[in-house]
């Protein structure tokens, strides 16, 4: 048994979450033990152990410092939030992850005259999300019931059991599907890595270099590395079209005095369009690679 400490993260088991949570581990340089039946994975590489679990039972986790970070959405997060009597109110959103994104939303059978959020008033809401529901309804001063449902939210109108919903929506499918038409959004979320106020200072720092790993590996995702040959003439306009690249490396090319090489790293998208005007201003052999780690 080695006594070294180890981080705890919480990770959604299966669902939306999941499978692209361990892979951001993974690009991250932590190579984790594959079984997914296990409550816990331990990394081999890194002071790290993988806590899959519900999404729904991860503040809890966070709350009783059984792990120190988790992933899951702002949607989660914040309802217990909501409902929580401060239990969770130390949890802090560190970082948002660009995945999982989704809105909390009302909507309302096709036939319903919706006209404004004055329309709820007096009107039953089937929902999942009663805190954050209940929040944005006082906020409006709408007077309206709240029923609460584990899930299958999109069927009560049709049974009757409320008048409009208010549920998550990602692609849409699901509304569209029960006849409903989302009018209000409550929320807008996205997976966001949650943490405790870690105590132990040594778990503070395996967590601030986990940290500086993950931004590293989104900053990557989105950089790329841009080579291309310039006439020097054009070599002040190039450098204004080259998207988000600080100070472009230029280098001599031989046997031509008129052109040089550009490299540079832009940390936003290259599209076609910045290609091209590149190109009109008499760059060739324009190139775009893709970075796969990078680190100040
Ligand atoms: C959510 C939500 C909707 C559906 C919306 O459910 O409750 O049912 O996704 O997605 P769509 O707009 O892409 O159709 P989820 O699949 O997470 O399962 P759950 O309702 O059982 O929690
Ligand atoms: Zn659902």
């Amino acid at each position: 048994m080695d006594n070294e400490k180890r981080l705890k993260i919480a990770i959604q088991k299966s669902g939306r979450l999941a499978d692209v949570s361990l892979q951001l581990l993974e690009n991250s340089g932590i190579h984790l033990s594959k079984s997914r039946d296990q409550l816990l994975c331990r990394a081999q590489n890194f002071p790290l152990d993988v806590f899959l679990v519900r999404d729904d039972d991860i503040p809890a986790f966070l709350a009783t410092d059984v792990c120190q970070l988790g992933v899951l959405g702002q949607n989660v997060l914040r309802e217990k939030q909501a409902v929580g009597n401060g239990q969770f109110g130390a949890l802090k959103e560190e970082l948002p992850l660009g995945y999982g994104r989704c809105r909390l939303s009302i909507a309302v059978p096709q036939d319903f005259a919706y006209s404004g959020l004055a329309s709820l008033n007096g009107k039953t809401i089937a929902t999942s999300y009663k805190g954050l529901l209940g929040a944005y309804l006082k906020a409006h001063d709408i007077d309206a019931n709240i029923v609460t449902m584990q899930g299958a939210v999109e069927v009560a109108p049709r049974t009757h059991l409320a008048d409009v919903i208010c549920d998550l929506v990602s692609t849409g499918n699901t509304l569209t599907s029960n006849g409903l038409v989302e009018r209000d959004v409550i929320l807008r979320s996205e997976a966001v890595l949650v943490k405790n106020q870690i105590a132990d200072s040594d778990i503070a720092k395996i967590c601030d270099k986990l940290l500086s790993r993950i931004k590293a590996v989104q900053r990557a995702a989105k950089s790329r590395y841009i080579m291309l040959n310039s006439p020097i003439d054009s070599l002040a306009a190039i450098k204004a079209v080259l998207p988000g690249s600080q100070s472009p490396t230029v280098m001599p090319l031989q046997g031509r005095d008129d052109m040089v090489a550009v490299h540079a790293v832009c940390e936003e998208g290259v599209f076609w369009d910045t290609m091209e005007d590149l190109k009109a201003n008499g760059a060739n052999s324009i190139l775009v690679v893709p970075i796969e780690k990078m680190l100040d």
